[in-house]
């Protein structure tokens, strides 16, 4: 049976959502916050293999001028069958503003790149905790 993607959270362990993300890998998320940030978000996007989760995707939208992609994660065993870019190109049709950005994890870029991603040359960012993100190299302290 094909891969599914679907586009609503109905039947979403939020557990195997966070399991996903971990083993991707992208980081550590509690399944309670993960659940709240997409019911949060204004699109969503889950690939199914059958009734077992396997990708993971969401975006932000102001439904006129810009969007943020965020979270594109799939399981290891999933990657590199070119599910990542059905996702990334089912999200880009729904989302109807004409400008979308997102942030690459690092050695990622050239993934995007391929969708028409452009590095961005004066994105700038206030985080948590500037230098861990200093340290894996996406910011440069002042
Ligand atoms: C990054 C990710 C979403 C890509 O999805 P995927 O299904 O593995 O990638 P695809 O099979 O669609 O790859 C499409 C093309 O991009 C290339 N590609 C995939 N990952 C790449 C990478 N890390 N660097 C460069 N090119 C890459 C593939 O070689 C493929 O090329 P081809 O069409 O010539 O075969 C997926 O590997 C993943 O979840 N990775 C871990 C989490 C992560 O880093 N997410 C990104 C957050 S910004």
């Amino acid at each position: 049976m094909p891969i599914e993607l679907r586009f609503d959270t109905n039947g979403v362990d939020w557990k195997d959502a966070a399991t996903i993300f971990e083993r991707a890998p992208l980081g550590t998320r509690a399944p309670d916050k993960l659940e709240r940030c997409f019911n949060n978000s204004d699109l969503v996007c889950f690939a199914w293999d059958d009734d077992v989760l396997v990708g993971i995707a969401r975006a932000l939208s102001d439904g006129e001028y810009q969007s943020v992609i965020y979270d594109l994660s799939i399981l290891p065993e999933y990657q590199s069958k070119r599910l990542g870019s059905r996702m990334l190109e089912a999200i880009l049709e729904r989302l109807t503003t004409p400008n979308v950005i997102l942030w690459s994890v690092l050695g990622k870029e050239s993934f995007y790149a391929r969708m028409g991603f452009k590095p961005m040359l004066t994105a700038m960012a206030k985080f948590e905790d500037p230098e861990a993100s200093a340290s894996k190299g996406y910011i440069k302290l002042g």
